[in-house]
């Protein structure tokens, strides 16, 4: 008899497949989220579950008894409950490498949309405003500009090479761990998060949301960085006080943000971030391209599969190595 496993969310067909061919599979097969009632029930008795963003919680995991391996579609894990996972000897995996170059590109997207202001301008070019050549469209450079880096993780390196090589920037970072090869092959600077503050042109978060992450970057950071910097964040809005973030920018103590992430997603339409025009607003897009999207979810059917066949998955999130190291 085949494994029983529960995927939450649409996947590609190849995907499918691969999955038939091991286990005995359902799938929420809707655009709109799957309602909490219904995965609650879709679980109760299945060894694997597929998820766009696994909320695995204590209360959840007694809904599942049977389950053994959780493949969250995604690289961020923060809505694993780590501990609950562990005492119920459940397996967390997720998709990472095969989104970084995705992700990096995006934050490009947002350095050069912030900096040359393209997104109001295109508004002002289609709403039939441009008359002339007028001295207001100035924005910033990019090119030799200081970008400084808060977590050089598989995604921060990937800035820091385009930033480097591609745009001759000066690149500061901070990690919890330093790493020597890439200052040797990009040239890139470590320092103290104050220094990286004080002297960056843009100042981009590339960390994951953790209890140490959580408001990393508050109102003291803010009130550090240069009237002239813009603020970047595409991995995850809680690792910033939003409240702090808003606050900065209509006192004009930083220029702008080009933010691809929120504190509360969907977000809230009444959000002052939304009223401002020296600041960019992506829907969380960071790896929406057909091609990593596909490759993520063949990542995720692999590590499900390998999760109910008794292998080990390739991509077990590292705080939970140990269940597979007993
Ligand atoms: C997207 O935010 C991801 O974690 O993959
Ligand atoms: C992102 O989460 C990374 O590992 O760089």
């Amino acid at each position: 008899m085949k494994p029983k496993v529960y995927i939450a969310k649409p996947i590609p067909k190849e995907v499918e497949e691969l999955i038939a061919n091991y286990c005995d599979y359902k799938i929420w097969n809707h655009e709109e989220p799957i309602p909490k009632e219904v995965l609650l029930k879709e679980v109760e008795d299945v060894e694997g579950l597929m998820t766009p963003k696994g909320i695995i919680t204590e209360e959840f995991l007694a809904y599942a008894p049977r389950l053994k391996v959780v493949s969250n579609v995604a690289v961020g894990y923060d809505a694993f409950d780590i501990e609950a996972m562990k005492a119920r000897n459940v397996i967390g995996t997720h998709t990472p490498y095969v989104l970084d170059e995705t992700v990096a590109d995006l934050a490009f997207g947002l350095i050069l949309t912030s900096a040359r202001r393209l997104a109001e301008l295109d508004q002002f070019v289609k709403s039939g405003k441009w008359r002339g050549i007028e001295d207001d469209f100035y924005g910033q450079d990019v090119h030799h500009a200081t970008l400084g880096i808060i977590g050089m993780g598989r995604i921060g390196e990937k800035i820091a090479r385009r930033a480097a090589l591609g745009f001759e920037m000066n690149v500061l970072y901070t990690n919890r761990t330093r790493k020597p090869d890439l200052e040797e092959r990009y040239g890139i600077k470590y320092c103290e998060t104050e220094f990286l503050l004080k002297n960056s042109d843009f100042v981009l978060v590339m960390l994951p949301l953790t209890d140490s992450t959580y408001q990393l970057i508050g109102e003291k950071e803010f009130s550090l960085m240069r009237s002239t910097a813009f603020f970047i964040n595409c991995s995850r809005g809680k690792v910033v006080d939003e409240k702090a973030l808003i606050k900065a920018l209509q006192n004009g103590i930083i220029r702008g943000a080009g933010l691809d992430v929120f504190e509360e997603e969907p977000v809230e339409k009444d959000n002052p971030l939304l009223k401002m025009d020296n600041v960019v607003t992506l829907p969380h897009i960071g790896s929406a391209t057909a091609k990593a999207r596909f490759d993520m979810a063949m990542k995720a059917a692999e590590n499900l599969v390998a999760g109910v066949t008794g292998k080990v998955p390739e991509n077990i999130v590292p705080e939970l190595k140990i269940l597979i190291e007993k």
